[in-house]
């Protein structure tokens, strides 16, 4: 296969004062992480889904994507990164040159969005997100709790998933970022932390990351007024 999704859903997910980790709570009466398997494979150059998960996550085979033959899952790790490298193992033995990494907590994401990103990443090695321009005034904290300063935000930007790298580029570049101790909040710092620059593809707002309760119902608004 050429292109392959990994999403990362072994988080617990403790901002959302659930009983259980946000990618199984249900939207519409069903589980986030299944729409979110089931975007990316609507898109059709997407092989497979790699999906890792908690070693005694008791959810995922509840749910109806679990066993899609396309559907693979692996063993999520302590940090979102440390999930991420085993799903981009898992791509280098299928054989995959492309990676799309995308949060299992975002299942507004559109199909276009997907569209885009690979079309103007192509066959760019530096890879690239979808990102949207910051919108609020930024301010640096004081540890006081009071503002140091306004960051200017002119060229600031949210950065989104799915974010498209290719596989033993981005493989290489996050293990020797998690062994050097450096913070990988998302693909693309590690692909910066070796020299990389990714490109920033606009996406689309609503493609938010269900984290605290107030966005779940944003998400069920969204997912009800999708056209696509
Ligand atoms: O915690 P955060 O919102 O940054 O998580 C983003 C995504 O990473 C979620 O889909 C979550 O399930 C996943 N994750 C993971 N392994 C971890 C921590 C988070 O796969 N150890």
């Amino acid at each position: 296969p050429s292109l392959v999704a990994i999403v990362p859903a072994a988080g617990v997910g403790s901002r959302m004062e659930a009983d259980r980790p946000k990618q199984y709570l249900t939207l519409d009466g069903r589980f986030i992480l299944d729409i979110t398997i089931e975007k990316l494979l609507s898109c059709a150059l997407v092989s497979q889904v790699i999906v890792a998960v908690s070693a005694d996550d008791p959810y995922f085979s509840q749910l109806s994507m679990a066993n899609h033959p396309k559907v693979l899952r692996v063993d999520g790790g302590v940090e979102r990164a440390d999930s991420v490298l085993n799903g981009l193992n898992k791509a280098l033995a299928l054989g995959a040159q492309w990676a799309l990494v995308h949060d299992a907590a975002r299942p507004c994401l559109l199909v276009d969005d997907i569209e885009r990103l690979l079309e103007q990443v192509a066959a760019d090695d530096d890879g690239g997100l979808l990102a949207a321009p910051v919108r609020d005034t930024m301010k640096r904290a004081s540890p006081d709790g009071f503002v140091d300063h306004t960051v200017n935000r002119e060229g600031l930007w949210h950065a989104l998933t799915p974010q498209l790298f290719p596989t033993k580029s981005l493989q290489r570049n996050v293990a020797a970022a998690l062994a050097a101790s450096i913070p990988v909040t998302d693909e693309a710092s590690a692909m910066e932390w070796a020299g990389h620059h990714p490109k920033l593809v606009i996406g689309n707002d609503t493609n938010i990351k269900v984290t605290r309760p107030a966005d779940l119902k944003l998400a069920g608004f969204y997912l009800q007024h999708e056209d696509n």
